[in-house]
């Protein structure tokens, strides 16, 4: 039995479904109710629980042989994986696999992922921490602006980075969770290349057929805009740090862990442009 917490989120899901798909039994921890239905269609057992509440953890933990620890990039994010952690001692031995981002520590959002890696590596617990860089599907934020004006707009500067798909992160996930020998091991998850936000723009243009360029925008203005967007004061600034190490070149180095644990190459962002074109105004 794997628990998948952060069941309901963007990658949970992903996770969810390829760990049915490779018939492994699923526990699923979801703090709405109203959000467990497709996760119970794809054949997940439930447990309502709700990180900020470490009484409510043991039952999603109870018997489990892995838990794939993903916990949102809020203010509360380190006590919500060291309440996890906590409760998965108190249950027995399983392995911790950590999700968490490769970024730089400049980020409140990673000093906090840094918490619960200080406090996994020190349970006592098999662990194995499994770091994607920035995902591509990140620059579906920017989808909009993309199809009416031909312009993506992000705060990256000439960086180069080694972005990621989501659906290789994913799949390099249930790899670790249904295969063996990764116990106190760490993946570091990019593309096939560090590119910069003008390569973006140029994968969009041949996916679509015009011309796409970047326009880079200045820190306040992302921030109002995630704002807007209803993030947190934390977390948009965090997110707004992280920018800003990858633009230092944090993230400007490949890695091969797709390949390593999927058995294919990492996908490139002129296949992610072409896969998601729609999204970014192609006709069907
Ligand atoms: N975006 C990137 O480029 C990138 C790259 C590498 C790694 N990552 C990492 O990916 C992770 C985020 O994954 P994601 O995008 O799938 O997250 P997400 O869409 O923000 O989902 C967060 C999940 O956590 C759940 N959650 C939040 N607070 C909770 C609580 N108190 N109790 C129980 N569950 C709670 C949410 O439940 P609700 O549905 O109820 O809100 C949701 O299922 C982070 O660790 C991030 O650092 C992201």
């Amino acid at each position: 039995m794997i628990l998948v917490t952060g069941a309901t989120g963007a990658t949970g899901p992903g996770v969810v479904r390829g760990l049915r798909e490779a018939g492994v039994d699923v526990r699923a921890l979801v703090r709405n109710e109203s959000k467990a239905q497709p996760l119970r269609d794809m054949g997940a057992e439930i447990v309502v629980g709700d990180l900020d509440k470490p009484e409510t953890i043991g039952p999603a933990v109870e018997g489990v042989d892995k838990i794939f620890l993903l916990t949102g990039n809020g203010e509360a994010e380190a006590e919500h994986g060291r309440n996890v952690i906590e409760a998965a001692k108190r249950a027995g031995n399983p392995h911790i696999v950590r999700y968490a981002g490769f970024g730089s520590e400049k980020s409140r959002i990673v000093r906090n992922q840094q918490e619960v890696e200080i406090a996994l590596k020190s349970s006592g617990l098999p662990w194995t921490l499994l770091m994607p860089t920035f995902f591509m599907q990140n620059t579906m934020l920017g989808a909009q602006t993309v199809a009416s004006d031909g312009v993506i707009y992000w705060l990256m500067q000439d960086a180069h980075l080694a972005m990621v798909d989501v659906r290789d992160a994913t799949e390099a996930a249930v790899a670790i969770l249904t295969g063996s020998g990764h116990e106190g091991k760490t993946y570091v998850l990019t593309g096939p290349a560090a590119i910069s936000f003008h390569d973006v723009a140029s994968a969009f243009s041949k996916a679509l057929g015009k011309e796409v360029r970047y326009v880079d925008v200045p820190r306040e203005a992302l921030i109002e805009s995630m704002l807007g967007m209803g993030l947190s004061e934390f977390t948009a600034n965090g997110y707004a740090e992280l920018m800003e190490g990858f633009i230092e070149g944090f993230a400007d180095a490949t890695t091969d862990n797709v390949a390593l644990l999927t058995g294919h190459p990492a996908r490139s962002f002129e296949t992610f442009a072409r896969d998601f074109a729609q999204v970014f105004g192609a006709s069907p």
